[in-house]
């Protein structure tokens, strides 16, 4: 468990991938993570397992430092073992929304990425208009790389979208 001020990153229980099933299948956590169709019940179990399982993923349950609730997850995908890089993701429930929750957790991931997982580079993809992200991303260390034109078709249109990273030196 890596506590940071306001959350702590636990590992992520099956249970709370329950509470994640409902969340996905919500319209606009659904557009934020440019998914169109909804995830069934075996395709959520087959997502659970294989980031559990895989070797080149680690992924945390973000959970609230004041009462332990289950706020969310966020996690490194594709640990490359010789450029030191990974991806992150993170998706908190909406009731978690805009409490700083977010930045934090962030914080917390590059900590851990950096100084446990000796990684070098953490990059993430995020929607142009997704402000709260992007402003989020910033606030914990990530810059800019560049735009990717129309990168996604989501919500009946193609959109741009952000390439960011933090480096550790
Ligand atoms: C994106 C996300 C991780 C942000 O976490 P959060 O806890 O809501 O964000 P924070 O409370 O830490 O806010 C960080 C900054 O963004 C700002 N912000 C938050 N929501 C905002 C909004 N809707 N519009 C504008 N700014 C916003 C905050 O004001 C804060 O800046 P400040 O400290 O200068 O005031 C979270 O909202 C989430 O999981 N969203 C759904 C999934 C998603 O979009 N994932 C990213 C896909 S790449």
């Amino acid at each position: 468990m890596f506590r940071q001020e306001k959350v702590s990153l636990a590992p992520f229980t099956w249970d709370q991938a329950q509470q994640y099933l409902d969340w996905v299948n919500q319209e606009e956590v659904a557009h934020w993570l440019t998914r169109a169709l909804p995830v069934t019940p075996f395709e959520h179990q087959r997502w659970y397992e294989s980031l559990i399982l895989r070797s080149d993923a680690v992924v945390f349950s973000v959970l609230n430092n004041q009462d332990g609730a289950y706020l969310g997850n966020v996690w490194l995908w594709g640990v490359h073992s010789l450029h030191r890089s990974a991806e992150l993701r993170i998706l908190l429930g909406p009731q978690a929304k805009g409490k700083g929750f977010g930045t934090d957790a962030v914080r917390g991931l590059l900590r851990f990425a950096f100084q446990d997982l000796n990684l070098n580079k953490v990059y993430l993809y995020v929607l142009a208009n997704n402000v709260a992200a992007v402003k989020t991303f910033e606030k914990a260390g990530f810059v800019k790389e560049g735009t990717l034109r129309q990168e996604f078709f989501v919500a009946g249109k193609y959109q741009d979208a952000y390439r960011m990273a933090a480096h550790r030196g």
